[in-house]
Parts: structure tokens; C-alpha cells; sequence
């Protein structure tokens, strides 16, 4: 009997549906869809959740500056989002929307609990001083910085450039100092709950440097989740925000199926920009309303364009469809995953994409797929052909797909380092390629067929490891390899790849087709 493996919960921050999606998102869906595909290949039940953020004063702003009613802008752009994840090949299990019934239950349920709990914890008190809409945060007056206008005016700037306003009103606090030693304590039992290592220091010192009682209500806007029993205040946005990822589960139903099952969530994958909401907030909230932590959050770098950062006032923001456009969907998967260290910022520029593509995708693995099956369907009447005596050459490239492939790009997955766990499976790849080369197989059809047919059983062998190794990257290319040698559905999984399932003989496949085209560098420039 298979071990029985744990179920998995991931999700992705939702995004704000002020301004339509852009690469940023995209790549933070990716990055989340890569995990989350990988999880069910290793055997894993998964629930991948991702969304979008509707309330809070930015959105209300956004939607009164087009003429719109909040509720119908923020249903428009949802939709641009939901798009978003059918054209990349999301595989989330929900979408939630804050602006559901079921999130207005849980984020009031989740404040009551805090109030029950906690009693102390939240309080009434009039709140003074510095809010950034953009980024819906307040900010001490120390955490500023001053920026002057073109008529020479002086004005506050939040650490992210965003402007301040200030603000003074009556507002429910969280009584979030009563949490340091809580937090760091949590911090230092757990030392992965806050990765790459780099974020985690940045946090702790956060927390160490005193950390303030927050607003958690608003009164000069309404677009919010009512404070239950004062419905005058609306929740703080990310009070509101940061619960839908126990609302995707079923909370308040804590005995629920799905609450029980993926509670707490092995990885909230975020953007670096708000680490203080997920590492320091989010724990704060869940302890005082007597709830689980979750095990991780993974903050991700930002996606540059040609070394510079993507603005609207600089004009070099990049729509996700015009990369899928310019180099098809599976190969901007790849590119982005392949690209882009391990928590870091990852630049994009075209050059070095068309490159990548190139040699990987079309040159690596489309080749070594094309040209070994075009032989079988040549040489052996389209049928996988029996393998005979296998040589030392042969035996070293199956242990290499069969022993030791998945481990360690399992290893590589659970620590989200993707760029390392497909350059493992690559390694794979070019030595397929230097033994069909040095094999080559179509010089021995007539000196010496049982050779052949081994060479190309072995051949067709490692490429449907590979097919079913690649599919969490390139899910819809991955499949077509698999489709061309007949390989049924429930049989792509991490289970299949050992020596006990290799390929039978004998099996007719269908006529190769190229599954990932060369780019011409001149041609397609983005
Ligand atoms: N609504 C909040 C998140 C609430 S989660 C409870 C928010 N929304 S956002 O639309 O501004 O950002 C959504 C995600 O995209 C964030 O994780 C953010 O870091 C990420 N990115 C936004 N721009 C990005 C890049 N240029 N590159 C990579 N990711 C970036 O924050």
C-alpha cells in the first residue's frame, strides 16, 4: 500500500481589483499553480485557493472616479482576474471574492472570536494619524519620508513612495502590542513559518522595534464588512482580506471537512510588499481569536521589465496575454519559473526569454521527444519497440529517471525553488540528448535492430518520466507528450515513475508532432 500523504493548502494573496492584472499577478499565480500541481503529482489532496481583495478605500475611490457603484466595478474586474487564471492554466480548486456572503460571515465571525477570546484585544479609541490608500496601511510618523512638488510644497511619503493622508477618527484598535513575545516566540519555534530567511529577519527586527496597536475600523468610507454589533465602522480592509483564506475552508465552521482537512495552510505564497500584514498581523489575529497559524508564507520578489520596475507612469507594465501571445502559455510558465531565483526579483527581458525558450523548450526537451519518437514511428511501424540486452549506458539513464529525479526535485519543490527543481529535471533532459547522439540510433537500423529497439525503448521510457516530471510547469505540452505515447490519465503521477511501470512494448503511438516551436529572436519582439 502507498503511504497516505498529508493534504495540502495553498494559496495566493487576492489581488486589489482597482487596475486590471498584470505579470506581477500572473507570476504569483504561477509560482502558487507550479506548488500546487506538483503537491497532487506526489499524491497530495490539495486545495489551491487564490481571488480578489474588493473592499477598503482604494477600490471605493477607483470605482467613484469611473462613475461606477462599487459592487459593479469590482464584479468587472473580479471577471478580469477569473480570466486571468482560466488563460494561465490555473489549477485553483476556489475563487473567493470578498465581497461574497460567505467572507462577511466568516470576517465578522473571526472578529467575534477575537472579542469573545480576547476581550481586551479590541477596543474603541479614535485613531490620528498617517493612512497610504495605495497601500491601505498606516504608517508611524517615523517610517516617513519627505518629498517636495513642483511648486516646492512639501509632502509625506509612506517607505513604499505611496502618499500619506492624514487621518483622525473613531476606529476599533487590535491590540496588537500585547503580541511581540507571542510572535517572536512563534518565530523562533518555527523557524520556516517566514521564508526566504531574509524576510524573516526583516519581520523579527520589525517586531522587535515596538510594535504599536492597530486600527482595525474605518468611518469616513462604508465599503467594508460591518463591525458586527456597530455597523457605523466598516472592518479594516486587511482585517477583512486576510480572513478569506480560512473563508475558503469553511471557516466559521471549524468542525467542517475542509477546515479540518486543510487548516492550517502548509503556504500563503505573497509579493515581499506585504510581508507585515501576513508574518506579523495574520498571527496576531488568528492567536487572539484562538486559531491555528499557518505553517508558511513564502514572500516571492517582483517581476522588472528590462531592470526596471513596472509602472503605469513609466509605461512598461506587461499584460500577461502578450507573452502568451508573443511565446505561447507553457513557455511563459516555464520562462518565469525557470527564470527567477529563489525569492528574488527576476527581471524580464525578451532576449533572454526567446534564448531560454529556445534552448530548453524547443532544443531540449521538444527535440529530444520529436526525435526519438519520429524514429519509433519510422523504424519500429509506429509501435513502442521491445527492449533487448540493456548496457551500462542504458542502465545509468533509466536509475537516473527512474532513482533519482523526483527526490531531489521534490526536495527542491517543498522549499519553493523552482529554477533548481527544473534545472534537475533538465539535467535529465541533455542526458537523453548526449545519449541519443552518442547511441545514435538511427545508424544501427540495419547493422544491429535489437539495438536500436533498445535505444528507443529507452528513449520513449525516459520521455514519459519526463512528460509526467514537467507537466506541473508545462501542464498543457507536457500532456501532449504523454497524449503521443499513449499514456492514460491516471497514470501521470509521481507514483508511475519507477521501473515497475515502465512502458509496455508493442503499443502503436500516434505520429509525433513538434510540441514546442523555435522562436526567431527578430521576429518576435515583445
Ligand atoms: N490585496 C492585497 C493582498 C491581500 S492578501 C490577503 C494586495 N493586492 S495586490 O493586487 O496589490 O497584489 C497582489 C499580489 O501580487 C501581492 O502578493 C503582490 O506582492 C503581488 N505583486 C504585485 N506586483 C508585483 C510584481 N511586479 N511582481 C511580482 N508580484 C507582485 O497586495
Amino acid at each position: 500500500m502507498a503511504e497516505q500523504k498529508p493534504p495540502f493548502y495553498i494559496t495566493t494573496a487576492i489581488s486589489y481589483v482597482n487596475g486590471s492584472p498584470h505579470l506581477g499577478h500572473a507570476y504569483e499565480q504561477i509560482l502558487t499553480d507550479t506548488m500546487a500541481r506538483f503537491k497532487r503529482l506526489d499524491g497530495h489532496e490539495v486545495m489551491f485557493l487564490t481571488g480578489t481583495d474588493e473592499h477598503g478605500q482604494k477600490v471605493a475611490k477607483t470605482a467613484e472616479a469611473k462613475g461606477m457603484e462599487p459592487k459593479a466595478f469590482c464584479d468587472l474586474i473580479s471577471q478580469e482576474f477569473v480570466g486571468m487564471t482560466q488563460m494561465l492554466n490555473i489549477s485553483n480548486d476556489d475563487f473567493i471574492r470578498t465581497t461574497e456572503p460567505r467572507h462577511y460571515k466568516a470576517s465578522q465571525a473571526i472578529w467575534n472570536a477575537i472579542k469573545e477570546n480576547n476581550p481586551e484585544d479590541i477596543y474603541l479609541g479614535k485613531y490620528e494619524g498617517w493612512y497610504s490608500v495605495r497601500d491601505e496601511a498606516y504608517f508611524a510618523e517615523s517610517e516617513l519620508t519627505e518629498g517636495v512638488d513642483t511648486q516646492g510644497n512639501k509632502y509625506k511619503l509612506a517607505p513604499t513612495g505611496a502618499p500619506v493622508a492624514w487621518v483622525e477618527e473613531e476606529s476599533y484598535f487590535f491590540r496588537l502590542s500585547a503580541y511581540t513575545e507571542k510572535l517572536l516566540d512563534y518565530y523562533a519555534a518555527h523557524p520556516n513559518f517566514i521564508q526566504p530567511d531574509a524576510r524573516r529577519n526583516e519581520v523579527i527586527s520589525f517586531v522587535k522595534g515596538n510594535l504599536q496597536d492597530i486600527s482595525i475600523s474605518r468611518t469616513n468610507f462604508s465599503w467594508g464588512v460591518p463591525v458586527p454589533g456597530d455597523d457605523k465602522h466598516v472592518m479594516y480592509v486587511w482585517l477583512d482580506a486576510l480572513t478569506n483564506y480560512i473563508t475558503g475552508i469553511g471557516y466559521p465552521e471549524t468542525g467542517g471537512d475542509d477546515y479540518k482537512k486543510f487548516w492550517p495552510a502548509d503556504y500563503h505564497v505573497i509579493g515581499k510588499d506585504i510581508i507585515r500584514f501576513h508574518c506579523v498581523y495574520w498571527p496576531a489575529f488568528l492567536m487572539a481569536a484562538g486559531l491555528e497559524l499557518p505553517k508558511a508564507v513564502f514572500a516571492h520578489g517582483f517581476i522588472n521589465v528590462n531592470g526596471a520596475k513596472m509602472s503605469k507612469s513609466v509605461g512598461n507594465v506587461i499584460a500577461p496575454n502578450d507573452l502568451i501571445e508573443t511565446y505561447g502559455l507553457d513557455q511563459t510558465r516555464y520562462l518565469l519559473m525557470r527564470e527567477v531565483p529563489h525569492g528574488q526579483d527576476g527581471n524580464f527581458a525578451h532576449e533572454h526569454a526567446v534564448q531560454r525558450i529556445n534552448s530548453d523548450l524547443a532544443n531540449g526537451l521538444g527535440n529530444l521527444v520529436q526525435r526519438s519518437l519520429s524514429m519509433i514511428h519510422k523504424n519500429c511501424d509506429a509501435k513502442i519497440p521491445k527492449p533487448n540486452v540493456y548496457t551500462d549506458d542504458d542502465k545509468k539513464l533509466l536509475d537516473h529517471a527512474h532513482n533519482r529525479l523526483i527526490r531531489p526535485v521534490m526536495e527542491e519543490v517543498d522549499n519553493m525553488r523552482f529554477h533548481r527543481a527544473l534545472e534537475k529535471i533538465w539535467r535529465l533532459v541533455n542526458d537523453a540528448n548526449i545519449y541519443v547522439d552518442t547511441q545514435a540510433p538511427w545508424a544501427l537500423k540495419k547493422e544491429d535492430p535489437e539495438r536500436m529497439n533498445t535505444v528507443l525503448y529507452v528513449l520513449a521510457e525516459v520521455i514519459r518520466v519526463l512528460g509526467i516530471a514537467t507537466s506541473a510547469v508545462t501542464p498543457e505540452s507536457s500532456a501532449k507528450i504523454l497524449d503521443q505515447i499513449k499514456i492514460p490519465e491516471d497514470e501521470r503521477h509521481f507514483g508511475m515513475i519507477n521501473d515497475e511501470y515502465s512502458l509496455p512494448s508493442d503499443f502503436e503511438i500516434d505520429k509525433p508532432e513538434g510540441i514546442f516551436p523555435r522562436l526567431d529572436e527578430a521576429e518576435k519582439a515583445a
